[in-house]
């Protein structure tokens, strides 16, 4: 195949979001033994439901007789059953059951791609096979959710955008003294920098170089084989409670080309009385402050058109927002070259 065509199949890659990752789909509140939960993923529809003993199960969202949604199905503990004809399937994709019919020969097969799931820290994260790493590798979870000294509240929002324009955001702090500069938290500190980009052992550091702590003044990436997150401080004053900057541990998780959901923990370093008080502060006061700055990131990338990169002028500032491009280069070229010595080779 031509470079030509290769640079397509790199681009269209990452356009859809890359494979072989674990992404976060749901709260772990959403799901559930009553009523199964569909959703979308790389373009991917999914349903996803608990069984008896609690553990979720997640299955391609189409039956295997002639595709209904199994979201629209009823859940029989470990199995699902489809709300058109009824064939019931297990949990590992398996046709148990084809009620109209005895005996039938598609009793007994494997009909339906099953995902890895694993359920942590609130969320529910699902593995997105690619073809060089289809076993999942293991979820690499980020520090602050081993460590009693963090507490963290799970926000999720979903952005009519492609996930690239909000990764794009995360890696580019700049963005928040003028955006938020109206905010109660990212009103401070001075409107013209540099920014430098650090490697680190598993990722890259983008940070101002004038200032410090003073306003969303660095983010962080850390990339892993199957897991990418970021983190970032948002520096409060006193009169947000105790526990010193708010930490946001974020994961971006594209549903289609159009659109994605963030989820976004939003962390303090709290424990015992003061861990409970900030969570009531947080509920109370903080909240609403929060989500009217996620509201001006969601507003400003659903307003940019789908192909604004195309026109775009990159200056000093954007180091951070070239870094997590070219860490999604890297991965969609690996998912593009795999497929490609597998074609030649055929
Ligand atoms: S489409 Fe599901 S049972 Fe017929
Ligand atoms: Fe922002």
């Amino acid at each position: 195949m031509s470079d030509i065509n290769i640079s397509a199949l790199i681009e269209n890659r990452i356009n859809n979001g890359i494979l072989g990752q674990w992404y976060p789909v749901a709260k772990t509140v959403q799901v559930n033994s009553i009523s199964p939960l569909g959703v979308e993923v790389l373009g991917e529809k999914l349903v996803l439901w608990r069984n008896e003993k609690g553990l979720v199960q997640c299955l391609k969202d189409s039956c295997p007789h002639r595709g209904a949604p199994l979201s629209h199905g009823i859940i029989h503990k470990d199995h699902i059953s489809c709300r058109y004809h009824g064939i019931v399937v297990s949990g590992q994709g398996t046709i148990i059951n084809v009620p109209a019919m005895k005996d039938c020969t598609l009793e007994g097969q494997k009909a339906v791609k099953a995902f890895e799931v694993r359920e942590f820290y609130d969320a529910i994260f699902i593995y997105i096979p690619s073809a060089e790493n289809p076993k999942a590798p293991p979820l690499k979870a980020p520090k602050e959710f081993i460590s009693e000294d963090w507490s963290g509240i799970l926000c999720t929002s979903v952005w009519q955008t492609n996930y690239r324009y909000a990764l794009d955001n995360l890696a580019d702090p700049m963005h928040g003294s003028f955006l938020h500069a109206e905010s109660f938290t990212l009103g401070f500190g001075s409107k013209e920098d540099l920014m430098d980009v650090e490697k680190t052992e598993n990722g890259f550091i983008a940070r101002r170089t004038g200032q410090v702590d003073k306003n969303f003044d660095w983010v962080e990436f850390e990339i892993y084989n199957g897991t990418m997150f970021c983190f970032l401080d948002i520096p409060y004053p006193s009169a947000a409670g105790p526990g010193g900057s708010m930490r946001i541990v974020g994961f971006v998780t594209p549903i289609n080309d159009s659109s994605c959901k963030v989820f976004f923990w939003r962390m303090r370093r709290v424990k015992g009385i003061q861990r409970e008080s900030w969570r009531f502060l947080y509920r109370a006061e903080l909240e609403s402050k929060h989500w009217k700055v996620l509201e001006q990131d969601r507003e400003i990338l659903e307003a940019m058109s789908d192909n604004a990169r195309e026109n775009e002028k990159l200056y000093q500032h954007d180091i951070g927002v070239g870094n997590i491009r070219y860490t999604l280069y890297s991965q969609a070229k690996l998912n593009v070259d795999y497929d490609q010595n597998v074609e030649n080779k055929a």
